[in-house]
């Protein structure tokens, strides 16, 4: 199925940018690293596992993606830096984003990629359900935090939230945000991905009415392809869930992604020239597509948002400018 793999054809360069990706130390977050790196650019990854995202520095360093030949690669290639980012820790969030904050000149790009599925109930240190803070949550911090320095790198900046199809399933259960009477570990995972389309839009609607020009947000289903994400199944889902996937992905594999493929919308999204005018838009095969219609519910986003404020103790003020000021105060 060709149409389900489209490439992002951009041959933009990226020399002078610099792009925040979260869990870009394996799966997607890697392959759009190497991409961006193969471009020019400044290219941090932001990752939890410290040894893994030293192994995923040298990986990309070696090896370029299939659009670029070795020496081409080499030639043109950008830096690669590492800052330690658990987002199940909104300490280590507020850590992350002050670190990138006081280090980094400008932040052009940021590619909200990290994620968990189906895990089993846990909550974090911050009390809040685990993949609701790993997967919506501890972004929705870090995009706020660092939006004045990328306010201060536009225009031509970009905020990408990596979502999935997954979200047509999900609802966010406004009475019971953490799930504690009901958790399901695909529920759980359902109710971020949906956050992240719900936050694209809400955040894009606040830019604009806060005449903050510049800054396009974006939310995209990357496509389904064999990466670590599945690992939680065998033991939530059934025994032998997450070798299931990945015996799906092998005999049906024009139906599915390589990582490589994968990455491509996420790429698009971030820097092709065809998306340069669009926001708070949802993506998927390098095309705007439309989400499940409650998506499209301006009241649901910003239910949303006022619930995620009132999880981080913020009040959700309407005056943006004013916000952004409140919200760095917190580091
Ligand atoms: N693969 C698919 O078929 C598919 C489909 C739809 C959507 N997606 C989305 O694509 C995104 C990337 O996933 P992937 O498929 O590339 O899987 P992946 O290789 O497992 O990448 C996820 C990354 O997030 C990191 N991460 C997990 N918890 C974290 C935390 N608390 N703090 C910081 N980083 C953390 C992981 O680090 P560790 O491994 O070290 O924990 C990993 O590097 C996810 O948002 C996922 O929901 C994937």
């Amino acid at each position: 199925m060709w149409f389900l793999k489209k490439l992002c054809t951009s041959n933009a360069r990226l020399e002078g940018k610099t792009v925040v990706i979260t869990g870009a130390s394996s799966g997607i977050g890697k392959e759009t690293a190497r991409d961006f790196y193969g471009r020019g650019a400044r290219v941090i990854l932001a990752c939890i596992n410290m040894e893994e995202a030293n192994e995923a520095v040298k990986d990309i360093k070696s090896n370029p993606p299939f659009r670029i030949k070795k020496d081409e690669y080499q030639n043109g290639a950008g830096e690669l830096a590492i800052y330690f980012l658990n987002l199940c820790s909104l300490k280590s969030v507020k850590d992350c984003a002050k670190n990138l904050l006081m280090k980094e000149a400008a932040i052009h790009i940021l590619v909200n990629n990290a994620g968990v599925v189906a895990i089993s109930y846990e909550k974090t240190e911050d009390g809040i359900e685990t993949t609701f803070q790993t997967n919506h949550l501890g972004h929705f911090l870090l995009t706020l935090l660092l939006l004045p320095k990328m306010q201060s790198s536009s225009p031509g900046c970009r905020i990408v939230n990596i979502s999935s199809i997954g979200h047509i399933f999900g609802d966010i259960d406004f009475d019971d945000i953490n799930l504690e009477k009901s958790y399901g570990p695909l529920k759980s995972y359902f109710q971020s991905k949906l956050a992240n389309i719900l936050f694209t839009r809400e955040l894009a609607r606040r830019l604009n009415k806060a005449n903050v020009h510049g800054i396009n947000v974006y939310s995209l289903h990357p496509g389904v392809m064999p990466t670590k994400v599945t690992r939680h199944a065998s033991s939530t889902i059934f025994p032998g869930g997450s070798y299931a996937y990945k015996f799906v992905l092998w005999v049906l594999p024009w139906a599915f992604k390589t990582v490589e493929e994968g990455a491509q919308t996420t790429i698009y999204c971030s820097i092709d020239e065809k998306t340069a005018n669009e926001t708070g838009l949802y993506y998927s095969d390098c095309n705007i597509v439309n989400p499940r219609r409650k998506v499209t519910n301006d009241e649901y986003a910003k239910n949303l948002w006022d619930v995620s404020c009132k999880l981080l103790n913020l009040e959700p003020e309407e005056n943006f400018t004013k916000f952004l000021q409140t919200v760095s105060r917190q580091i």
